[in-house]
């Protein structure tokens, strides 16, 4: 289900900019991602054979490569005309699957891109070790486009990363979790790497500093806004078409906005119940969960909150020059929230 579906209301007004769907953006970008994917092929190599198989493993599984795209996009939308843009897409691709095979493990989780996990495959020291084998190798590749600047903003994303991670760590199984910890663990976890992608194609098109400020505070607002909608899904999407288990966050003990809200606003037994399972981590009362977090406006107001960060993604693109590359940015701002995987 779709988060307008889920919230079940019309769908929001289109937005005034000219958007691209996910199929027109994946077109444009078609040439650019064959050459990203295929430096992900080469540059996943190991001689350890095992590193292959777990790389394969997660690699060829797909995942939507909204990263990637989003460093491409921002890069040809500002003009860039070589082919660095390529190799940073790959590095983003890199850190962002490390971090899964890691946070596999950290969740427990046994689905991922409609595949087992490799922690469910193969134990959880093989995919930590190479999840560090990804991490790694994407600051060789990093060093060798001889750039600082993209050195030190990834050093800072990888480390905000780590941070949000443990941040999230510290709220697991905390009933008491307010959406001001919850925004800096989504902040960190996810939007930064977000705001690396654009940010950085800006920079290797050469645009001053202004550009690629804004193309970060895009990156960053789309991250939010990616990231809750992820949270949403986790109660209401199909778990065929997220290919993750549904009801994975609740079992973990990790307190998403739906349920932040929920506990804010639910009446007093499910608050008790919602509480109990955070605390226990148990999915037993999943459905009566569900059901509070509807009846509480938790999914309405997470879907709202959602909108506003897309919205405000778009808006942080005003002057940048009309292209079909600008469209796909604008485009992917509204498929974060409208999509069901
Ligand atoms: C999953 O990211 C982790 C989150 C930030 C929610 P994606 O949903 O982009 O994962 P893939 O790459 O498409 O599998
Ligand atoms: C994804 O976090 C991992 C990072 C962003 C580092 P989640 O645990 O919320 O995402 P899923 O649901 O497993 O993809
Ligand atoms: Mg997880
Ligand atoms: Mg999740």
């Amino acid at each position: 289900m779709s988060l307008d579906a889920a919230t079940q209301r019309r769908p929001e007004p289109a937005p005034s900019p000219p958007t691209l769907a996910l199929d027109a953006i994946q077109a444009l970008v078609a040439p650019d991602m064959a050459a990203v994917d295929a430096l992900i092929g080469r540059r996943l190599a190991s001689d350890v054979a095992l590193v292959n198989q777990i790389g394969e493993h997660i690699v060829a599984a797909g995942g939507k490569r909204l990263r990637p795209m989003l460093a491409v996009l921002a890069a040809r939308a500002l003009g860039y005309a070589g082919t660095d843009h390529h190799q940073l897409a790959a590095i983003i691709e890199f850190i962002h699957t490390a971090t899964l095979l890691h946070d596999d493990v950290v969740d427990e989780s046994d689905l991922r891109r409609g595949r087992q996990t490799a922690n469910a495959l193969w134990g959880n020291a093989p995919s930590v070790l190479v999840g560090d084998f990804l991490y790694s190798r994407s600051f060789q590749l990093m060093v060798e486009l001889q750039r600082p600047q993209v050195m030190r903003v990834l050093a800072d994303t990888t480390n905000a990363i780590a941070e949000g991670e443990v941040l999230q760590l510290l709220h697991v199984r905390n009933p008491d979790t307010d959406e001001a910890a919850y925004d800096r663990v989504i902040e960190r976890k996810t939007a930064v790497l977000f705001a690396a992608a654009t940010r950085l194609g800006a920079l290797l098109a050469g645009a001053d500093d202004a550009t690629q400020q804004a193309l970060h505070d895009y990156g960053l607002q789309l991250g939010f806004a990616f990231q809750i909608a992820d949270d949403v899904l986790d109660y209401t999407a199909s778990a065929q078409a997220l290919g993750k288990n549904l009801g994975d966050d609740l079992a973990e003990g990790k307190a998403t906005l739906p349920l932040i809200h929920a506990l804010a606003h639910a009446d007093e037994s499910a608050k008790i119940l919602i509480r109990h399972a955070i605390t226990a981590g148990d999915l037993s009362a999943l459905p009566a969960i569900v059901h509070a977090i509807h009846a509480s406006g938790g999914i309405d107001y997470s879907a709202a909150r959602a909108r506003e960060h897309a919205r405000q993604a778009q808006a942080a693109l005003a002057g940048l020059p009309q292209s079909p590359w600008l469209d796909g940015l604008h485009g992917l701002a509204r498929y974060a929230i409208e999509r069901d995987h």
